[in-house]
């Protein structure tokens, strides 16, 4: 049996997609799993006037599918209320802080309170003083704020913003989301590496080659014209997921999994990759894309909201060098962009060469290849294994076979979802997989570099068609050093086991 979890949740942001798509059905599993049971309570705020009913209308609907009967989800609804909300009045978080009072002791809150920050950035710091100074925090229970992305547009910008939040909270009560750290396969690299030794005894530049990180999207912007083109893919996935990722695969093994362990390895790991303070080096090892029609899709310049003669980079990739004695010399080569040609999000570790070759190529159909290990993160979940054996029958012909443990939809539907988990580790008091600030630090200390570079450049970005893997700018990053983008073969339009989805084998 779950243990059940009291806490009053306020969502700032209530009426927003966010909320809708993925807060909602969250708490609602939560709530099915036992973790939010009798002593929760939940209040929604935002600009609009809504009613409980409506609120309750609009919650109904996001859980629907989720659902077994309408009892449930009445059940469910019951503990939610609206209030609707000027961020910037003060008058009104007297209601809200008169409806906390009432909602803990109806529910026996223990003052227990989780701030839901689901809004547009320049509204935290206010929200922050305004929680502090109208007495909205509690002296019995804990108080915690979550926060989304962006934390901050630049590091300067995100220093104040952490400042004007210091005021209210200590960094401790402060969980800052990367939705990233709650995937599944997220979590499981530390687990692959850590409890391995075939891994972990090679995690290191004497046997591993290159690193490669792809997060490929199929959608183009969508709606989000207006925040995009001020954002950027650099901004949006690199500062964010990317480095996150990068960190979790370079930290040295914390002493243990507690958060605090965990983050300050992550924080050394983002402290030890080169800055690339000159634009000539980001140039050299950095690369922004901007995806053009094809595919009958129209291009980034022609979607709504868009600047016709935007710049912004809805692709990059780079390669990262980490200077520190485990990983010197070894390229972390990185891609991430919409308008992709498939939707997945993939990491390989290559490990080198054997260090002689007793299997010739030259008459054979396959030679031995380097072992990749990849990390399969979405939409398939598991891991693969390159590895060489010989051809059945006479003679020494090599062929390249591939272990793979890939999750079967069943296991997946029922893994939790990267909100669900997250959500519960807030609620646990659990700060492992939500970024310290000082990784947020370290990250946009490393993309400001870049961003500055690319905004005094007046050069068009690389372009590239929609459906396509990129820029052909990309494949040069890594042909320059002797590598290549494994690809897979992918076809959207054919069901395919993870056999044929695989890393393409050399002829
Ligand atoms: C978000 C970005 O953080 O991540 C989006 O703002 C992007 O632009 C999304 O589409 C990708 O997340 P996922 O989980 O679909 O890979």
């Amino acid at each position: 049996m779950n243990t059940e979890i009291s806490a009053l949740l306020t969502i700032f942001g209530a009426t927003g997609d966010l909320a809708h798509r993925k807060l909602y059905p969250s708490l609602f599993r939560l709530f099915k799993k036992g973790y939010l049971k009798n002593n929760f309570a939940v209040i929604g705020t935002a600009r609009r006037e809504w009613t409980n009913e409506y609120f309750h209308e609009v919650i109904a609907d996001s859980v629907q599918d989720l659902a077994e009967s309408q009892d449930e989800i009445e059940q469910f609804t019951s503990h939610f209320y609206y209030i609707s909300h000027n961020v910037k009045d003060a008058a009104h978080y007297e209601e809200l802080k008169h409806l906390s009072e009432q909602l803990d002791e109806k529910y026996k809150l223990d003052g227990n309170r989780i701030f839901y920050l689901a809004m547009a950035p320049e509204f935290f710091g206010i929200i922050g003083d305004m929680l502090k100074n109208k007495g909205l925090l509690t002296e019995n229970g804990f108080n915690r704020l979550i926060i989304e992305k962006p934390f901050g547009h630049d590091l300067e910008t995100a220093r104040e913003l952490n400042e004007q939040l210091s005021r209210s909270f200590n960094e401790d009560q402060i969980y800052r989301i990367d939705h990233y750290l709650g995937k599944e396969m997220i979590q499981n690299i530390s687990a692959v590496r850590f409890s391995n030794m075939i891994f972990e005894a090679l995690w290191n530049n004497k046997y591993i080659d290159n690193v490669q990180i792809t997060l490929a999207e199929t959608v183009g912007v969508e709606d989000r014209g207006d925040y995009y083109n001020r954002t950027g893919a650099l901004r949006d996935m690199v500062q964010n997921h990317v480095l996150q990722i990068v960190a979790l695969l370079v930290m040295e093994p914390p002493i243990s999994l507690e958060g605090e362990d965990v983050r300050n390895e992550k924080i050394k790991a983002l402290r030890s990759l080169r800055l690339y303070e000159t634009a000539e080096e980001v140039k050299k090892n950095f690369i922004r894309g901007q995806y053009i029609a094809g595919d009958d899709l129209v291009g980034y310049r022609d979607e709504p909201k868009v600047d016709p003669d935007s710049t912004t980079e809805t692709y990059v990739a780079g390669k990262i060098h980490i200077d520190n004695f485990r990983w010197a010399g070894v390229p972390f080569y990185i891609r991430t962009g919409k308008r992709m040609a498939q939707k997945e999000t993939y990491i390989h570790v290559q490990f080198k060469h054997m260090a002689m070759n007793l299997f010739p190529s030259e008459d054979v159909k396959e030679v031995a290849e380097p072992n990749i290990l990849t990390i399969h993160i979405s939409p398939q979940e598991g891991f693969s294994l390159r590895l060489n054996a010989k051809r059945v029958g006479q003679g020494m012909e090599m062929k390249n076979i591939r272990m793979h443990q890939i999750f079967d939809e069943k296991t997946q539907a029922n893994s939790p979802e990267a909100y669900e988990r997250l959500l519960l580790d807030c609620l646990n008091g659990d700060p492992t997989n939500f970024t310290h600030w000082q990784e947020v630090e370290q990250s946009w200390k490393y993309v400001d570099y870049i961003r500055q570079a690319w905004d005094e450049d007046t050069s068009e970005p690389c372009f590239y068609e929609s459906g396509s893997m990129g820029p052909k700018e990309s494949y040069e990053l890594l042909k320059r050093d002797g590598f290549s983008w494994t690809e897979f073969n992918w076809d959207p339009n054919k069901e395919q086991s993870p056999n044929d989805i695989m890393p393409e084998m050399t002829e």
